[in-house]
């Protein structure tokens, strides 16, 4: 009897039960089961998320192999392709499982939300198809109200990657974040929040943020509950409130004057938090805090790109979505350094080449200080390649649009959307209405950004109305163009989106020095030799004299940002090398990684990385030698010496004899020539009054012979005055192994060779997800690098942690990331190290069996 009634009481209790818990966020990232195969009988393994299954290897050029020709390239003829898309084995299917808990009780909404799922993921729940997103790159939701039970709910996501599906890595897996979102009936929509600055008035010392809110079945919302907006500032003061009494149509927008606003630039990213809550009686029904920030973004003819009413030039770099030898997974950490790294060399601004955004890269955007171009497409209707986009494009793209801006925009480090990279519809009356219809969903989405998309056939671009069209039109590369181009815009102004593809392999010389635009290499390119590619090292100078048949070196995109106004800045093709398009090797192999990178794969930087520096940074100065100064087989040989700098004049002395004081001069040669198809134009090399088109730029001593010994610059300012100087040294005999750590809590100190982090002060954090950079260079008993050191390493990790990953940055090694062995490439790599979940003290040893060195580093890991 008792148990009777007991049974109908809970039965009663939980058919009139109304969940009046507030919102759980529960990110789902360990304890899921993978298996790549399908079959009855597959074998799990247990992995957490995010998790790339493609990036342990091993490399082989049969995963990707292809016969294409690369249109975008200007290829006619196919040609056999290794390592296009990493020579990783990404292609195929892979399967997740895992258990989430219901609580008892609940009966409001729940929803899934990925960050992005590579590839076509279809998202099952206790047996049943909940969803499917087509688009590996975007971030997407499922409503599985209806599939959830009370307890424990099976999870299973498939993934799906076709063979040529993509012109570089895109990563395989669950490479993103994902997020159970439990909340009441009526709650507050995931992604509906809107926050905009609308106007920031100086003088009267406000801004004006407009917030908009879509509250989902406010239908039945109760007349008593209410609606609060408030912002606080850094500190969590609240600034700016505003109460709403009425919400029943589901829709708010209110107005939030906001005292004394302290704007968001990334010189100081000053971040806001907003909280919507509804109220009844005082309680939370439902609330959702967002992190934003106060700041305009204003394009026009007069004043050019504007961050806050200051014009600015975009000082930007391209970024593929890989994070080298850690795949396509994010991480945290691992991104923080990457945009540390671009800070520190001035950059300002990320270009998301070729594909939506994470959540994780944009909140490490916002509050670290780095605008963003978010982009979303490589190609619309018309294929790139076999298996691309193109097949969901009719379909899908608005979906895809709309989930961009909605996922992104509050972050106040994007600053404009790309509607898409060199898309072939570019040319035709299509691409134009095209065009108008993804441009004008962003705005319908977000009024306040302009956006743009990366032209290349920019004379079709101009002929088909597809440049005029656009917020923003953006050149890649293309700079023979640019004159003309700016005549037929009535915008008045252009954007650098896609600049230099200078290729280089960090610490490698080819001499004689000869800038080249690498057709040798291209079986249909002019000037293709058929001998040079069997010949090839599969390297580039790191001269920084090497381009590509339709691309130039950073000094030509310079040129026309310094003589015109109307070039409002520029995002260089890349700023760290990342996994697939081995361009100049397409058709090399082992070449399977990038040589584009201003750093390497392994996210150390080229001599390049000083270049751009001596331009951007305006906080530091540069000085800057290359190439090293250890060459026993060039002794008497003309051996060039470059100094990358912002100074404007300097001598070089090679074991204290004067090799000449130089300027940097103005180049009289035009600025590139018109030659071949309409669409490449090659800048000009001539040397007229005695300077070519690298003269403006760089310091250089072309007629310097090699001695043993020290190389010594001594800069000066436009005064004449000596402001500092540099030497390097030939190293001596190798010495012992060097290590320096980077980690997060190192200050946002990364490691330039005159700024070694103290090993001991370096702690991370017991989150099992936190990581230490460690570069090991091969020294002499000086310090001086030993520059063509190539020996095998090998790691041991002890204690609270574990060997992640470790990468040379050498775009034809086949050595596997994730195994604990490699060998330095000249001279130096990276190892990365991760924490456990526990506290304790973490131990890295390096060791070099030939050599009989050992090295060992220790990490505190801190709870
Ligand atoms: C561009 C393209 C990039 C990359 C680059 C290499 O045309 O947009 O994705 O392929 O060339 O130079």
């Amino acid at each position: 009897m008792t148990t009777k009634i007991l049974t109908t009481t809970l039965t009663l209790l939980c058919s009139v039960a109304v969940w009046a818990q507030p919102r759980q966020e529960i990110t789902l990232s360990d304890n899921w089961q993978f298996s790549l195969q399908s079959t009855h009988n597959q074998s799990w393994e247990t992995v957490s998320v995010p998790h790339d299954w493609a990036i342990s290897g091993p490399f082989d050029k049969k995963w990707d192999l292809q016969k294409v020709a690369i249109e975008q390239n200007g290829e006619k003829e196919a040609t056999e392709k290794s390592g296009r898309s990493g020579a990783l084995p990404w292609i195929g299917e892979g399967h997740y499982k895992r258990t989430f808990t219901i609580p008892q009780g609940f009966d409001g909404h729940a929803e899934l939300v990925f960050d992005g799922a590579m590839a076509e993921p279809t998202v099952s729940v206790n047996g049943k198809v909940a969803g499917y997103w087509a688009y590996g790159y975007n971030a997407f939701r499922i409503d599985i109200t209806d599939y959830i039970k009370p307890g424990e709910n099976q999870l299973e996501v498939s993934l799906k990657n076709l063979e040529e599906s993509s012109r570089w890595y895109p990563g395989a897996g669950i490479y993103r974040p994902v997020k159970l979102v439990l909340t009441p009936n009526i709650h507050i929509d995931e992604w509906s929040i809107c926050a905009r600055t609308i106007d920031v008035n100086m003088q009267k010392n406000v801004a004006n943020v407009t917030v908009d809110v879509n509250v989902e079945n406010a239908k039945d919302a109760d007349p008593n509950m209410r609606m609060i907006l408030s912002l606080a500032d850094a500190g969590g003061r609240v600034v700016a409130a505003r109460s709403v009494v009425s919400f029943s149509n589901g829709f708010v927008s209110r107005t939030l004057p906001v005292p004394s606003p302290q704007l968001w630039t990334p010189e100081s990213p000053y971040i806001y938090t907003l909280t919507v809550s509804i109220l009844k009686d005082g309680k939370d029904v439902d609330k959702k805090s967002i992190k934003t920030g106060i700041r305009t973004v204003r394009v026009s003819k007069e004043k050019g790109f504007q961050l806050n009413g200051v014009t600015r030039k975009l000082k930007g770099v391209c970024l593929h979505h890989d994070l080298g030898p850690l795949g396509a997974a994010v991480n945290k950490a691992a991104i923080i350094r990457q945009i540390k790294i671009l800070k520190e060399m001035g950059c300002d601004a990320i270009r998301t080449a070729h594909n939506m955004p994470s959540q994780m890269q944009m909140d490490l955007c916002d509050s670290l200080g780095m605008m963003v171009m978010a982009e979303s497409f490589d190609m619309w209707r018309y294929p790139k390649c076999k298996n691309g986009y193109s097949r969901f494009f009719d379909e899908w793209a608005d979906r895809d649009i709309t989930n961009l801006v909605k996922a992104n925009r509050n972050h106040p480090s994007i600053v404009m959307w790309s509607i898409g990279n060199e898309i072939p519809e570019q040319g035709s009356a299509d691409g134009r209405l095209l065009s108008i219809h993804l441009q004008g969903l962003c705005h319908a989405l977000d009024p306040t950004r302009p956006v743009t998309q990366g032209l290349d056939r920019v004379d079709n671009a101009l002929a088909s109305g597809v440049a005029r069209a656009m917020d923003v039109p953006g050149f890649n590369y293309r700079l023979h163009r640019y004159a003309d181009g700016i005549k037929q815009l009535p915008q008045g102004f252009l954007l650098g989106s896609e600049t230099a593809s200078t290729v280089s392999s960090r610490g490698v010389y080819k001499f004689p020095v000869e800038t080249t635009d690498n057709s040798k290499y291209s079986s249909w390119a002019a000037g293709y030799d058929p001998t040079a590619i069997k010949s090839a090292d599969g390297q580039c100078s790191g001269y920084d004299v090497e381009s590509c048949a339709w691309s130039n070196l950073p000094d030509d995109d310079w040129r026309w940002q310094d003589d015109y106004p109307w070039v409002i800045g520029e995002f260089v093709w890349t700023g760290f090398d990342y996994l697939g398009e081995p361009t100049p090797y397409d058709e090399y192999w082992p070449s399977r990684s990038s040589y584009f990178g201003i750093c390497d794969l392994a996210g150390l930087p080229k001599d390049r990385y000083f270049l751009y520096r001596s331009r951007w940074n305006k906080d530091e100065h540069t000085i800057h030698l290359l190439p090293h100064w250890t060459w026993p087989k060039r002794k008497g040989l003309v051996t060039p010496v470059y100094c990358y700098t912002d100074y404007p004049e300097a001598e070089l002395f090679i074991n204290g004899k004067s090799q000449g004081r130089i300027k940097k001069q103005i180049p009289q040669a035009p600025l590139s020539s018109p030659e071949g198809d309409t669409n490449v134009g090659k800048p000009s090399n001539e040397v007229v009054g005695g300077a070519s088109r690298l003269d403006r730029y760089r310091l250089r001593w072309n007629e310097v012979k090699y001695e043993p010994g020290e190389v010594k610059v001594v800069v000066y300012d436009e005064t004449g005055k000596p402001c500092g100087e540099e030497t390097m040294r030939t190293a001596g005999k190798p010495h012992h192994l060097q290590l320096d750590v980077w980690t997060q809590a190192d200050d946002g100190q990364w490691l330039l060779p005159s700024r070694q982090a103290q090993p001991s002060a370096s702690s991370l954090r017991a989150d099992g997800q936190d990581l230490a950079f460690v570069t090991v260079s091969l020294v002499d008993k000086n310090g001086t690098l030993v520059p063509d050191a190539q020996d095998q390493l090998t790691f041991d990790v002890s204690g609270a942690g574990t060997f992640r990953a470790v990468c040379n940055g050498d775009a034809t090694s086949l050595e596997p990331f994730t195994q604990p062995t490699m060998q330095l490439f000249n001279g130096q790599l990276v190892v990365i190290v991760q924490a456990a979940h526990e506290a304790g003290n973490l131990t890295l040893t390096v060791s070099d069996k030939k050599r009989g060195m050992k090295q060992r580093v220790n990490i505190a890991v801190k709870l």
